[in-house]
Formats: C-alpha cells, sequence, structure tokens
C-alpha cells in the first residue's frame, strides 16, 4: 500500500471575479521510503501541493489517501493529530520561533503531543545532537547561521518520529556548503531511519538528491524523472 496516493487533485482559488488554478489535476502515489523532490518554476504549484499532501490544506476537488484514510473526510481536529504525529515540515525561512533557543525550539511538538518533564529536554537535545548542534542547544536562533537554524528546524521536524518530512525549498535561503550538509542529513534520515521524504527545490543539485523528480508546469505534472 502506498504511503500516499493523489487522484486528479486540483486546487482553485477565487480571487474576486478571477479563479486561479493552482493544481488543475494532479496524481500521484509515493510509497514508504521514498524520496522524492519537486520542480518546476514559480508559480506552477509546488508548495500548494505540498500544503495539500501535509494537510495543511484541502483540495478543491479530487481524492487524497495517507496512510489509507481519506484525508478530505477527515475533521479539523484529526487532520491537526496526523500533521502532529505522523509529519515533520521543514520550511525555506527555517520558522523558529526568535525568543526561543535551539532546546526549547525542538521541543514544541513535544508540548502538543504531550510529552512532560525530564524526556522531552531529554528526545529535544538528542535530536539537536543528530544534526550536529549538541553544542548550540542554549543559543537563540538570531545567535545561530543559517544553516544551523535549518538544522534546528530540521531537528523539530523529527523529534516526534514522523514518517514523512515535507520541505518547500529547504536549501532556499543556504549557501552551498549549508545546503550539502541538509541534503546530507535528509539523505541519512531516508537511509537510515527509512523516513519518507518529498522535498520542493529550485537547484538541481538538491533535486538529485530524490530518487524520482516530479516537473510542474502550470499546475500540472509534466513529466517524472527518474534518477538512477
Ligand atoms: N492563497 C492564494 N490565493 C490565490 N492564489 C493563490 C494562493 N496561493 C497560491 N496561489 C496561486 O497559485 C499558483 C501556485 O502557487 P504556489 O505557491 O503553489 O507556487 P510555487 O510553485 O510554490 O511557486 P514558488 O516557486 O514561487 O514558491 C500561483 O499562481 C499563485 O499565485
Ligand atoms: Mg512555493
Amino acid at each position: 500500500m502506498s504511503l500516499l496516493e493523489l487522484k486528479d487533485i486540483t486546487r482553485k482559488y477565487k480571487l474576486g471575479q478571477v479563479q486561479v488554478t493552482a493544481l488543475g489535476g494532479v496524481s500521484l502515489s509515493i510509497e514508504n521510503g521514498e524520496y522524492v523532490s519537486i520542480m518546476g518554476p514559480s508559480g506552477s504549484g509546488k508548495s500548494t501541493l505540498l500544503n495539500i499532501i501535509g494537510c495543511l490544506d484541502l483540495p478543491s476537488t479530487g481524492t487524497y489517501k495517507l496512510g489509507g484514510k481519506h484525508v478530505e473526510s477527515l475533521k479539523d481536529s484529526q487532520l491537526a493529530d496526523i500533521r502532529n504525529q505522523q509529519i515533520g515540515f521543514v520550511f525555506q525561512q527555517f520558522h523558529l520561533l526568535p525568543n526561543l533557543t535551539a532546546q526549547e525550539n525542538v521541543e514544541l511538538p513535544l508540548i502538543y503531543k504531550g510529552v512532560w518533564g525530564k524526556e522531552r529536554g531529554k528526545k529535544a537535545k538528542e535530536a539537536l545532537e543528530s544534526v550536529g548542534l549538541g553544542d548550540r542547544v542554549s543559543h537563540l536562533p538570531f545567535q545561530m547561521s543559517g544553516g544551523e537554524q535549518q538544522r534546528v528546524a530540521i531537528s523539530r521536524a523529527i523529534v516526534s518520529d514522523p514518517s514523512l518530512i515535507l520541505a518547500d525549498e529547504p536549501t532556499g535561503a543556504l549557501d552551498s556548503r549549508s545546503s550539502q550538509n541538509i541534503m546530507e542529513i535528509f539523505q541519512r534520515l531516508n537511509k537510515e531511519l527509512g523516513i519518507t521524504i518529498v522535498q520542493v527545490t529550485h537547484e538541481k543539485e538538491v533535486a538529485l538528491y530524490g530518487k524520482k523528480i516530479y516537473h510542474l508546469r502550470d499546475g500540472a505534472i509534466e513529466n517524472i524523472e527518474i534518477i538512477q
């Protein structure tokens, strides 16, 4: 059974009299343990697609099955549970809370999950250590480089043991050395922990870490490139 299966997904926005079709009928399946990339010009629907996969947004039409469940029939609270328990998100701009230390940022999803006491701190520290930030736990975001902040964001994404990581241009704000470092972490999470990864990127070098590249154009899959 596929981890996720999208069939004829559309997403339309109404702006006054004008209708914008962000996705015009996308079908794709992703298996457990796959590492896939999504590429395409600006405005082609990449973030829209990733947000639907991440249950942050619902399609206008079409069906989406995640782990065998029909997402469109779930309540908001059930969607929130899926996001908290099964999915880790990584964004271009890190989205760390500026007044919290690295460790406190990483602890946030555990608070939502109801993990308390020493266990929470221990898990957050382990996640930070796993990305080479064991000596940055007390730093605030502004006291870290972009690459380090993104590693904190990855720690936050993996701390609750998700089966799926969704990353929207995770290296878009980083220099090439930090980008490579982030991609090596993703590769390790995929290979060693079997976490499924779906990443959106503009950079071919980054896309090539995936085993499959979906090329989007005008809200549709133009072609699928298989990486040997
Ligand atoms: N909330 C919204 N309301 C109206 N139109 C929207 C909304 N969000 C996205 N769109 C439109 O949908 C289309 C796809 O947007 P999307 O953000 O998915 O593109 P993208 O491929 O991620 O682009 P980029 O590479 O610039 O991030 C665009 O034409 C955009 O203007
Ligand atoms: Mg985008």
